[in-house]
């Protein structure tokens, strides 16, 4: 029995209205919706509108200097609004600013009544009617994700044909300039019962596609039905297996946990789809000693080749830093070449953010501000280019696409490809929940165009 179970439901009258906004990674918007569940037995609905909120939830991003300074400016705004609503307003911090820094949100912004980390959400209702008796909760400085799963409701209020499902978390790496083993505890993961039950569940829902999350996923190991670890790939397989699950992706993934069985799914496992997000931060091999990535330039670009041998068309995304401590114009330089070398579809790519606690933040020779950001350009400007050359180069194919929502046009509905970018197609609104042949006519920069192929035009 989970803890909402036990609590009183609201009476009669108006439900209460919640807010959430989420920043930082996929894993955080699962989260987030993970919230909703658990608040929805208490008659908490979803609102748009923050102003019409009971019940405002920031569910934040410790990562860069700037995801967690954000926090406190929207907690001013905040502090703002309670006061008009004449205190009507419950706000709480989760996430990992909250994990990273609860006390200090506590002592900075006193409209804040709690705060609660990202393993321990599932005790929302529990402290939601301790501060209507007192403010001033903060929970979860302790690590405990299977306490959270066993908790959590098994209803998903999912909506549309793709999710998340968060099967791995945490991170043993500890990359020096990274908050995340901190802020999220060591790796765990789900055992594969759990994870094919929410899977089962989403699908029967009409949900075709999930991505399966973790700050490391690849690195999953949780229990299989003998009790024995289960890779990702095996569980990718099992997870085809379940009836309208058409696609499968996975993040985010690190270059050192890229099993052979999970290569080889690539090129086996048809429900996989043909894109891989695999940061390699830097692609000088002295930058990547001094993060702590515990591998070289040579064993990513082997690592690419060896995906590439076993899946030809496989699109590639990546994360990049720039202005690490003790980066030369050489090192950043290695990193353009490095990326020439792979050419992505896509990427992130940031400027080195020193994080308190971290060693790097620490470390002699930080790069100049503006050195940084010219690098960042030069970076962004060499990947834009490859997303671009890519996009284009998918113009005249014929793609399987997963229409996911309506597009701003009338009829327009807007899907995504194999190689998750969106695709823009007329008179298609019908076909929201299926996958349909599309040919694609155009590959702009951010998005494809595409049009349905007319019956007198398809193949007998
Ligand atoms: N677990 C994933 C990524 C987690 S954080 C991995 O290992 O790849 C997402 C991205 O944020 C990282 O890949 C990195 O590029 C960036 N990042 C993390 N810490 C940062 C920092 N201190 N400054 C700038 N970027 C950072
Ligand atoms: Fe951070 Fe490195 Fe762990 Fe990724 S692998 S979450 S970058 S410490
Ligand atoms: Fe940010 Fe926490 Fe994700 S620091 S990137 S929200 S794991």
């Amino acid at each position: 029995m989970t803890d909402t179970e036990t609590l009183p439901r609201t009476g009669a009258g108006a439900p209460k209205r919640l807010f959430i906004k989420t920043y930082g990674c996929q894993m955080n918007v699962y989260d987030s919706e993970r919230m909703a569940d658990v608040l929805r037995p208490l008659g908490y609905a979803p609102t748009e509108t923050v102003e019409d909120a009971d019940f405002v939830i920031l569910n934040t991003c410790h990562i860069r200097e700037k995801a967690a300074e954000k926090v406190y400016s929207e907690l001013g705004k905040l502090r703002i609004l309670k006061e008009e609503k004449s205190g009507a307003m419950t706000i709480a911090v989760a996430g990992c600013v909250a994990q990273a820094e609860g006390e200090e949100i506590m002592r900075r912004q006193p409209a804040v009544d709690l705060v609660v980390g990202p393993q321990a959400y599932h005790q929302l209702p529990e402290l939601l009617t301790r501060t209507a008796r007192a403010r001033g909760e903060r929970i979860g400085a302790d690590f405990a994700p299977v306490d959270k799963f066993d908790a959590l409701p098994k209803a998903r209020g999912i909506q549309g044909v793709t999710a998340f499902l968060t099967v791995q978390e945490g991170c043993d790496k500890f990359c020096t300039f990274c908050v995340v083993p901190y802020t999220r505890g060591a790796e765990w993961s789900r055992p594969v019962a759990a994870i094919l039950d929410e899977a089962r569940s989403l699908a029967d829902q009409g949900v075709r596609e999930i991505t399966l999350l973790g700050q490391n996923v690849n690195a999953y190991d949780g229990a299989g039905p003998d009790g024995t670890p289960s890779s990702l790939a095996r569980l990718a397989w099992a997870l085809a297996d379940i009836p309208g699950l058409d696609r499968i992706r996975y993040t985010t993934s690190h270059p050192n946990d890229m099993g052979e069985d999970l290569i080889a799914a690539h090129g086996e496992l048809d429900a996989l789809m043909p894109y891989l997000h695999l940061p390699v931060q830097s692609g000088s091999d002295r930058i990547l000693r001094l993060m702590n990535r515990k591998h070289g330039r040579a064993k990513y670009l082997d690592l690419v080749e060896r995906l590439r041998t076993v899946r030809p068309d496989l699109a590639l995304s990546g994360d990049f830093i720039v202005g690490f401590p003790g980066e030369t114009e050489a090192d950043f330089e290695a990193t353009m070449e490095l990326v020439r070398e792979v050419r992505y579809a896509s990427a992130f790519s940031f400027m080195y953010s020193p994080r308190p606690g971290t060693p790097a933040a620490t470390m002699g020779a930080q790069v100049p501000a503006e050195v940084s950001r010219e690098r960042l350009h030069r970076l962004q400007a060499l990947l834009l280019e490859q997303q671009v050359v890519f996009n284009a180069s998918q113009a005249g194919r014929v793609l399987p696409v997963l229409f996911e929502k309506a597009g701003r046009h009338d009829a327009q509905a807007i899907g995504r490809s194999p190689y998750l970018q969106s695709v823009h197609v007329e008179d298609a609104r019908d076909l929201i929940g299926q996958i349909v042949e599309v040919e694609i006519t155009a590959g702009q920069q951010n998005s494809l165009k595409g049009r349905l192929i007319p019956r007198s035009e398809q193949a007998a």
